[in-house]
């Protein structure tokens, strides 16, 4: 303990509490876990505590809006649901619980391929809620291709291709092993039409994924779906550079929130040089270790048009259902527009690059 007592809980900690005590062993360690030594794990949250805002006063906050777009559709706040696979594991309507509270407190939700509802499912559940899937290049180009027509066909505003699953990580947490689902887990979102009701089982859907991939690949996932493509795992700038030359409409800085490759740069640390390499070509958004409305503004600040949450809306579902959720969400947002108030922008957009920097020292 410090001088000044023990560390403040986020807004996330008492979610992350309840959910411990409803969950088994395995479920929370699958869920909390990262990859290897959980070294980027730790360094995601660390990174964004070592970037200090710097506020600017007297600018009338009389009015503080958080609405912004996200390819030109409207949201509550810039920040979102970011894919997390199986919601059944919280929550007994999986994904359609999701659904409801991104509804309820107009947040973009990314629907997992990885969803135990079928992406249809969960556009009935929440017909309201802006929604966009996430998506692998699998290696049965043909089912890719019908997949991502069944996105677009389920009302998705746009396809996030997941690039970084090209290896199978080491979950340490899981004592180097898989974690195996429950029996009869369903996996909707990754077989033929002619099978979603049955779905596929966890390890055939993992294998299917295809290592081959390249930029060359981003083009045709476009002309598949008709939909605008975000490009999920980017963590160099000239990477970030040769999507949008590849003709990706968003780029997401993630490393998956340290599940895959273990040792690798926290998002907060490239952030900024990927935003600037990619300029107004693109939007931006960030994840990892987003646990705080200053967390948001900090990622606004170095570039990012949006932040999006993992773990902690898996923690709030587990916890209290649509209910817990939508009230986490709530939160959030509202620590959002304070953090603008005190920084004196009266608006997303007014963020800029000089309301962060470094903190001095070690
Ligand atoms: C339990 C769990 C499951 C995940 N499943 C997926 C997935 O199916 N597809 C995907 O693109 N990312 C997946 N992710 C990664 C998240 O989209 C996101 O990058 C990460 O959770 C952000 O870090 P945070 O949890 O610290 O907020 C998963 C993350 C977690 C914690």
């Amino acid at each position: 303990m410090s001088a000044v007592g023990p560390e403040a809980p986020d807004l996330s900690a008492a979610r992350r509490h309840a959910a411990a005590a409803v969950l088994d062993a395995g479920t929370l360690a699958y869920i909390d876990g990262g990859s290897g030594l959980e070294e980027t794990l730790r360094a995601n949250t660390a990174a964004w505590r070592r970037l200090a805002l710097q506020p600017r006063v007297l600018r009338d906050m009389t009015v503080v809006e958080t609405a912004t777009t996200l390819l030109g559709a409207p949201v509550a706040a810039p920040v979102a649901l970011a894919p997390t696979a199986m919601h059944l594991l919280a929550d007994p309507e999986g994904e359609a619980a999701t659904a409801r509270a991104a509804e309820r407190t107009g947040t973009l939700l990314v629907a997992s391929q990885a969803a135990n509802r079928s992406w249809q499912e969960i556009a009935d559940a929440a017909p309201g809620a802006l929604r966009w899937t996430q998506m692998y290049m699998l290696r049965d180009r043909g089912l890719t291709r019908e997949l991502a027509a069944y996105a677009k066909d389920s009302g998705s505003r746009a396809i996030v291709l997941c690039v970084d699953g090209v290896a199978l990580p080491r979950r340490s947490r899981m004592d180097g092993n898989a974690f195996v689902p429950p029996d009869g887990m369903p996996f909707p979102n990754l077989a033929p039409a002619s099978a979603r009701g049955r779905g596929v089982e966890l390890g055939a859907a993992v294998s299917a994924f295809d290592p081959a991939v390249t930029f060359a690949d981003l083009a045709l996932v476009k002309e598949w779906s008709g939909l605008p493509l975000v490009v999920k795992g980017v963590l160099h700038a000239r990477d970030a550079v040769e999507c949008v030359d590849a003709g990706a409409d968003a780029i997401a800085v993630s490393n998956h929130g340290g599940r895959q490759l273990d040792g690798c740069v926290a998002t907060a640390d490239v952030l900024a040089e990927i935003a600037d390499a990619v300029g107004a070509r693109a939007e931006v958004y960030v994840d990892g270790g987003i646990r705080t409305g200053p967390d948001v503004v900090k990622a606004l600040a170095l570039g990012a048009r949006a932040a999006f949450v993992g773990r902690p809306a898996l923690w709030a579902l587990a916890a209290g259902g649509t209910e817990g959720l939508a009230s986490y969400l709530g939160e959030l947002q509202e620590d959002v527009r304070r953090t603008l108030a005190f920084c004196g922008c009266t608006s997303p957009d007014a963020v800029r690059g000089d309301h962060v920097r470094l903190r001095p020292g070690p």
